[in-house]
């Protein structure tokens, strides 16, 4: 376990060892939950991410997660500050699901704005589905046959997720006075901003965070004066900025789920709204398809072809879902919103899905979070898998469709 203490102290005490973890827990009142003295409690950190630190705490009658927001990037520190009220949106975006789509997320308890700690079901009987995507194709190199994973069923959980969310706290479901009451509590400005720079700036330009293979420098380049996909990432950027339709994850990447053997409907979970705010109703089903298609390039890459199918069937499934959620409510709304009609509504937060997958595509590829999906696949199939994939995201990007997509235009 890390125990690297911060160099700058912040306002309020952070959990870096077992013992602040657990004298946390026993004095906001956790112990009866995980034994009956402290001293049989154990502390794991499972800290993956860059932004937050994460612990499991054990004990003989149960466990619990335990995730506190430091006032900066965890990754980085102190010299890279970050207001830590982030987990006051993951907490918020938590509790309209525990109405609107309970099985899919971590039970959560109340929110502690005082030390920014967020305790939560312990999901760690489940796989983070990146993990779990990395293994297939790594027992795929070595000759193993893959865990299998329903990729079709996980596309329904994710897409009928997207619709539960972001259909109730639209102007589908709202009066406009509690829409735009919501837009002002469910503000995220900060996290908002780091998307802007990290997803839709950074990536098009010369920049200290950017990385890249040398195979694909001749494309990144290229990219920086390809003056139309300039302004359709333009676009994007205005669609992010503007586009106030309902509350969304905001990261919904394959890191953002967990999979595993629990009953059918507990088997997939959604987590790590941090990024949630009100936007784009596209977005996270945007950022799951990049991220599928991405584990499908993958799949490819190692000879895998009908993995590499079943992987992409997650992003129709996915739409299909999301479309037979809204279907269903469509007659009982309370307005249509921006006064379009379901159909048209339902293409344009389809078109905007497929640019947010080019976007988050690029980034992956170009700018300063790559995906494990690549990084790790055998170094000579890397290249092409980066190169397939940029050359998707531009069409993407400048297009709002998938040329490959045989559910487009089947609302
Ligand atoms: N409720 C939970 N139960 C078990 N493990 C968890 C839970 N929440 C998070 N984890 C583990 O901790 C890791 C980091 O969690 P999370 O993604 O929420 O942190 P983060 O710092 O916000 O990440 P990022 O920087 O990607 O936003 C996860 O990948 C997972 O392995
Ligand atoms: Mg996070």
């Amino acid at each position: 376990m890390t125990t690297t203490a911060p160099q700058t102290p912040a306002a309020y005490d952070l959990l870096v060892d077992r013992d602040d973890v657990v004298s946390y827990l026993v004095g906001a009142g956790y112990l009866p939950r995980l034994a009956a003295s402290a001293e049989q409690v154990t502390v794991r950190e499972v800290t993956a991410g860059n932004m937050n630190r994460v612990f499991i705490a054990s004990g003989p009658l149960g466990s619990l997660a335990v995730k506190q927001a430091p006032p900066w990037v965890q990754a980085v520190g102190p010299e890279w500050p970050i207001d830590p009220n982030r987990i006051a949106s993951e907490a918020r975006a938590y509790a309209m699901l525990a109405d609107l789509a309970p099985a899919s997320v971590p039970t959560v308890d109340p929110v502690d704005l005082d030390r920014y700690v967020l305790v939560m079901e312990d999901l760690s009987d489940l796989d983070v589905l990146r993990d779990v995507l990395v293994r297939q194709v790594a027992d795929i190199v070595a000759g193993a046959a893959p865990v299998a994973i329903d990729f079709d069923a996980l596309g329904a959980v994710v897409g009928r997720f997207s619709a539960e969310l972001t259909l109730a706290t639209s102007l589908v479901a709202l009066a406009p006075a509690a829409h735009a009451a919501l837009i002002e509590t469910a503000a995220n400005p900060e996290l908002c901003a780091l998307t802007v720079d990290a997803v839709l700036d950074e990536p098009y330009r010369l920049n200290d965070h950017n990385h890249w293979i040398p195979e694909l420098d001749g494309e990144v380049r290229a990219m920086y004066t390809d003056t139309e996909l300039l302004a359709a990432v333009g676009h994007v950027r205005e669609i992010f900025a503007t586009r106030a339709e309902a509350l969304i994850h905001g990261d919904l990447h394959s890191g953002s789920l967990m999979i595993g053997e629990r009953e059918a409907e507990q088997a997939t979970k959604i987590f790590d709204p941090e990024f949630s705010f009100v936007g784009p109703i596209g977005m996270d089903l945007g950022l799951f398809w990049a991220n599928l298609t991405i584990a499908s390039i993958a799949a490819t890459q190692v000879g895998a072809a009908g993995l590499a199918r079943e992987r992409a069937s997650a992003i129709p499934s996915s739409w299909d879902a999301f479309v037979t959620v809204v279907t269903e409510r469509w007659p009982h709304r309370v307005g249509e919103p921006d006064g379009l009609d379901l159909e048209t509504w339902l293409a344009r937060i389809r078109s905007d899905a497929w640019r947010f997958a080019g976007v988050e595509s690029v980034r992956r590829a170009a700018g300063y979070s790559h995906a494990a999906d690549f990084t790790t696949l055998p170094a000579a199939r890397i290249p092409a898998a980066y190169a397939d994939l940029l050359v998707r995201a531009r069409a993407w990007i400048i297009t709002g469709t998938d040329s490959t997509d045989s559910t487009e235009g089947t609302l």
